[in-house]
């Protein structure tokens, strides 16, 4: 079969604005998005430019908007997007600057990761063991370890679209692990930040997020826990 594969190009020093140029390419319907745009910067035109990395959904780097959906290049499947000969469409992700081509500027997406003090927090004296926890208790906060940290749920969120500074879907879910992670003591600090006029309550329940995550994390109800816990400073 073939496809056309209908790519948002920009190259900073040559363009003033964006524009689409498709490729017609050859391919199997078991073949991913990403083996057609290697194909194209290998065989047809090296300048494409654009993230990846594992080529396997693990590593978060290949989030794209494609065919109107945000999607992971390496993990979304030709047939599951166009019949022979049909089009799909790749676009950068929304929300952040386009650096070149498919490729975006990532840093604002980890400042508010960052913001969200996502690492492990106790003071308290370094037990002779391990710092146990039960079954429930590890449950509580499963979800949040799925997270590869993509920004497909952050990137098609229409609040982070129109104002920047909010925390965003991510880095809630990131915020999630450690809040419900009983072993943590670093909560409270972590609930303040996200009760700030850029955290939880920027969250409209919208849900594009949710369908948007390659991990099947279910975003929105973790952001809704977390509201909970803001509202009632405790977990
Ligand atoms: Fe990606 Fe899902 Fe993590 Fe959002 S929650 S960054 S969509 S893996
Ligand atoms: Fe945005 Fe998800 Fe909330 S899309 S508004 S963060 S439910
Ligand atoms: Fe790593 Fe797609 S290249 S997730």
């Amino acid at each position: 079969m073939h496809v056309n594969l209908k790519i948002h190009r920009f190259h900073p020093e040559q363009d003033k604005k964006a524009h689409w140029e498709t490729y017609k390419v050859e391919c199997e319907p078991g073949d991913r998005v990403l083996d057609l745009l290697n194909h194209i910067k290998w065989y047809v035109d090296p300048t494409l430019t654009y993230r990846r990395s594992c080529a396997h959904g693990i590593c978060g780097s290949d989030a794209m908007l494609i065919n109107g959906r945000n999607r992971l290049a390496c993990k979304i499947l030709i047939k599951d997007l166009a019949k022979d000969g049909g089009t799909i469409t790749v676009e950068p992700i929304r929300g952040l600057k386009v650096e070149k081509d498919l490729l975006v500027d990532m840093e604002p997406f980890f400042e508010s990761y960052r913001a969200v003090l996502p690492f492990f927090i106790n003071d308290d004296p370094v037990p002779a063991g391990e710092r146990l926890q039960t079954q429930e208790d590890r449950e509580r906060f499963d979800q949040g370890t799925k997270c590869i940290l993509c920004a497909a749920c952050t990137t098609s969120c229409p609040i982070f679209w129109v104002n920047g500074r909010y925390l965003g879907p991510a880095s809630i879910v990131q915020a999630h692990r450690f809040i419900f992670d009983s072993r943590d003591k670093g909560t409270s600090e972590r609930l303040n930040i996200l009760n700030q006029n850029t955290g939880v309550w920027r969250c409209r329940t919208a849900y594009n997020c949710t369908e948007a995550c390659p991990r099947e994390i279910p975003v929105t109800q973790l952001i809704e826990e977390v509201k909970r816990a803001v509202m009632y400073q405790q977990v």
